[in-house]
């Protein structure tokens, strides 16, 4: 739990017209919103507004300034705060909208405020695809910042339950638009010297990238350019995790995969889109059982296989 106060009564209201109302109203007036997208959800504010993007960070009780991504309608809201160069624009109008991040040069004196970037020259949009949360865009007419829906460490959201689980108290609205279809963060691209660069895995693979730009994206060890608090305990699980597991030991709360079976398991076909949207929800239940180690069945290192198994390392190291 944070440490702030929990005084504030957190309602969780249908993805109706009312709902969305309510929270473009509340976005407007320089509130925090919990929102589904088709990733995770989002704790969403007004990226125009200083104190509003304050209070995600204050909600989320996360001690360093990450840059946040900001969340537009379409390219060209984008180009209101970047400059989208041709590979940049290729992609937007391939995988946007859609569950692809791309960090861009900044447009300066744009209305973005500067605690959004963290001071870096760049910013991360990204169009969501999410029916709910494009609606949210299109009333409040802003950009909006939001990261994951989540305390500082935690698992991120994939259902409005795993968003009151953690911000219970400390916001004022959830938006349940049931749980998200993809379950993972989105992809993040990067650029240098207008070649690709991955800065997070997701379900948009470099290969899908390769397609488009005819070539592959480097991974950051062989780039320059790093995407801040991506290294940090970000996807931290309470209890150590034992990766590539094909058996369940006593003690243990077992994840499964394909044939090997768990205590729950993600895809029993081996399908892995099925099992990247079970992840996160597979690690909420895992925490909270009385388990003192989690096991985790091999993942292959293959489409959005590769994203899974780089949020599984991040949270073994953040045990
Ligand atoms: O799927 C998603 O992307 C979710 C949903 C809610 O849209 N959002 C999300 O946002 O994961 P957030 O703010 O937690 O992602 C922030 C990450 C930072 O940790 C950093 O790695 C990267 O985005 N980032 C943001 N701005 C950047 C920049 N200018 N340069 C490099 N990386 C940046
Ligand atoms: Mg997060």
């Amino acid at each position: 739990m944070n440490e702030q106060e929990t005084h504030l009564r957190t309602h969780m209201l249908p993805a109706d017209k009312t709902g969305i109302a309510l929270a473009a109203a509340l976005l407007g007036t320089g509130e925090i919103v919990a929102l589904p997208t088709e990733t995770v959800y989002g704790l969403a504010a007004d990226a125009t507004n200083g104190i509003a993007v304050a209070k995600i960070y204050a909600a989320k009780g996360r001690p360093h300034f990450n840059p946040l991504i900001v969340h537009v309608r379409d390219a060209n809201h984008a180009a209101e705060y970047a400059d989208i160069s041709d590979n940049a624009a290729r992609l937007m109008t391939m995988f946007w909208p859609g569950p692809l991040t791309l960090v861009l040069p900044a447009l300066s004196n744009t209305a973005i405020v500067s605690l959004v970037q963290a001071g870096l020259p760049t910013i991360a949009l990204r169009a969501p695809a999410h029916p709910v949360m494009q609606a949210v865009l299109r009333t409040v007419g802003k950009a909006l910042a939001a990261p994951s829906a989540n305390s500082s460490g935690l698992t991120s959201p994939t259902t409005a339950a795993h968003v009151m689980a953690s911000l219970n108290g400390h916001i004022p609205l959830v938006i349940d638009g049931g749980a998200c279809e993809i379950g993972l963060e989105s992809t993040i691209i990067g650029f240098e010297d207008n070649h690709p660069v991955l800065l997070r895995a997701g379900a948009i693979t470099i290969e899908m990238i390769e397609t488009v730009l005819g070539v592959l994206p480097k991974l950051p060890i062989d780039a320059a350019i790093i995407a801040p608090g991506q290294l940090s305990r970000h996807y931290a699980q309470t209890q150590p995790l034992r990766l590539n597991a094909s058996y369940k030991n006593i003690d243990e709360f077992m994840i499964g995969f394909g044939a090997v079976k768990g205590d729950i398991t993600l895809s029993a076909s081996g399908d892995l889109e099925e099992a990247a949207a079970n992840l996160f929800a597979a690690l909420h239940i895992a925490g909270n059982s009385k388990a003192k180690v989690i096991s985790v069945a091999t993942i292959p290192e293959t489409g959005v296989g590769i994203a899974m198994n780089d949020r599984l390392k991040r949270a073994t190291l953040g045990a």
